[in-house]
């Protein structure tokens, strides 16, 4: 089993280009089943989670070409509606396809996602929805069949939280329902308005209606298009994070700073400089040690993303003051914590509540990731802490950056994969 071996406290100072968005090209790729034409979308990040993504897309019927960072991808012609309890148990995420699949072909057999390290992930509100425009939906023996032999009629649904899946297996399953969909209380992260941008490229008449209602007037058919995808802002908050722990100085390449506005603030009142300029690059400096004395509250887009909750945490262990952070969105966030402390840090974890006393200085040790999220806090800790640190389940870190080793390498960490 490989490992990341780093041997930290040294200064990153250079430019990394941000990757494409995770989340969006996960949605984008999902939804490009409806189109039932070729898609070639750019800027696609090279991540496990896509290649499971275009796994599925291939056992479904779709010619797949993934060169690069541009995946084409033709679903002319679907042969299948099922989704193989191992592909979709490897990806949580994959429920995406639920809505596609109901739109594409009229029907979907998947097994149920099941929990992930972030907790039980339920989809009550993907579910309540879908049957709100006339999907028939049986559960039991772990699977889901979904059928809607007339094709689903358009209706008013309001989300009860405003679930990122929820929102986008909505809007996919809506575009070619009869007559017209309105969405309120959606999730409004940037990832949700580039699968409306990709899917109104594809001939589907969506529109934003205000503050978090969005209007879908249903279509016959859709087309192929050719798409960019957004740049992955959560790949740039943990690079910021890096910097943060180094005393660095990091210029970051395709960073739209209205993705991270609630998180700039965080890293400015740390004492970093942060600059950005209108060709989406932010330079961000950082102080001989960050102060850090502020309640982190995980929102809701736009507020402060969960998602960079693990890595700004990993940056205030090594901060002077005392962070709380509150985890708002998901139950059990906070896996990354146990492993901080075995590197010195000093955090206190009551449910939801994390108190985080900033310590001089962490030690490096052998740690190991259990999600995503958490494998970029203990990247970001060990880059911080003097000696070596060895981290294991490096497929969590594989499945959502791409380079992440070659980059740090290359703005002067030491730091490699054995
Ligand atoms: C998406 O997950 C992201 N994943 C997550 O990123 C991100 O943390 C999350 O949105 C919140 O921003 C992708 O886009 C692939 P939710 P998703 O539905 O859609 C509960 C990462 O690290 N809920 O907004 O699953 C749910 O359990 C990943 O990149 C229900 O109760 O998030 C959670 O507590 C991790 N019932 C909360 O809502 C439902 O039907 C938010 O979930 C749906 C969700």
């Amino acid at each position: 089993m490989s490992k990341l071996i780093i041997e930290g406290a040294r200064r990153l100072k250079g430019e990394i280009n941000i990757q494409g968005s995770k989340n969006s090209i996960l949605p984008i790729l999902a939804a490009s089943l409806v189109a039932g034409d070729e898609c070639v979308i750019h800027n696609c990040p090279r991540i496990s989670d896509v290649d499971i993504t275009l796994k599925i897309l291939e056992h479904l019927g779709s010619k797949v070409n993934f060169e690069k960072n541009t995946v084409i991808v033709n679903s002319e012609n679907i042969i299948k509606n099922n989704i193989p309890n191992l592909l979709m148990r490897k990806m949580r995420s994959s429920i995406i396809f639920l809505g596609a699949l109901i739109s594409a072909v009229g029907s979907a057999e998947i097994s149920l996602p099941g929990g992930c390290e972030l907790g039980p992930r339920p989809i009550d509100m993907h579910i309540e929805g879908l049957r709100q425009l006339g999907l028939r939906v049986d559960e039991g023996y772990g699977a889901l069949r979904c059928s809607n032999e007339g094709g689903l009629e358009g209706c008013n649904i309001t989300l009860s939280f405003p679930s990122v899946g929820a929102t986008e297996n909505l809007i996919i399953a809506s575009v070619k329902a009869h007559g017209t969909t309105v969405i309120s209380n959606i999730a409004k992260e940037p990832e949700i308005m580039d699968l409306v941008a990709f899917l109104n490229s594809c001939g589907a008449k969506i529109e934003c209606r205000g503050e978090g209602t969005l209007v879908i007037e249903g279509v016959q058919k859709l087309h192929g298009a050719e798409y960019t995808i957004i740049p992955d802002r959560i790949a740039a908050v943990t690079y910021m994070s890096a910097a943060a722990v180094t005393v660095g100085d990091l210029l970051l390449k395709n960073v739209i700073k209205e993705h991270i506005g609630a998180v700039i603030p965080v890293f400015e009142e740390a004492g970093c400089t942060v600059q950005t300029n209108s060709k989406n690059s932010l330079r961000i400096t950082a102080p001989t040690r960050p102060y850090f004395n502020r309640m982190i509250r995980t929102m809701p887009y736009p507020g402060f993303p969960t998602d960079a909750q693990a890595p700004v945490m990993a940056m205030s262990c090594l901060a002077d003051g005392t962070s709380v952070f509150v985890e708002n969105i998901f139950t059990n966030r906070y896996k990354h914590v146990g492993e901080l402390l075995r590197l010195g840090a000093d955090i206190k974890v009551e449910g939801r509540v994390a108190i985080v006393e900033g310590v001089k200085r962490l030690f490096g040790a052998e740690v190991t990731a259990m999600d995503l999220r958490g494998a970029a806090a203990l990247v970001v800790a060990g880059l911080g802490a003097e000696g070596i640190t060895k981290i294991s389940g490096l497929s969590h870190i594989d499945r959502g950056y791409e380079n992440l080793e070659n980059n740090l390498g290359l703005v002067g960490a030491s730091i490699k994969r054995v």
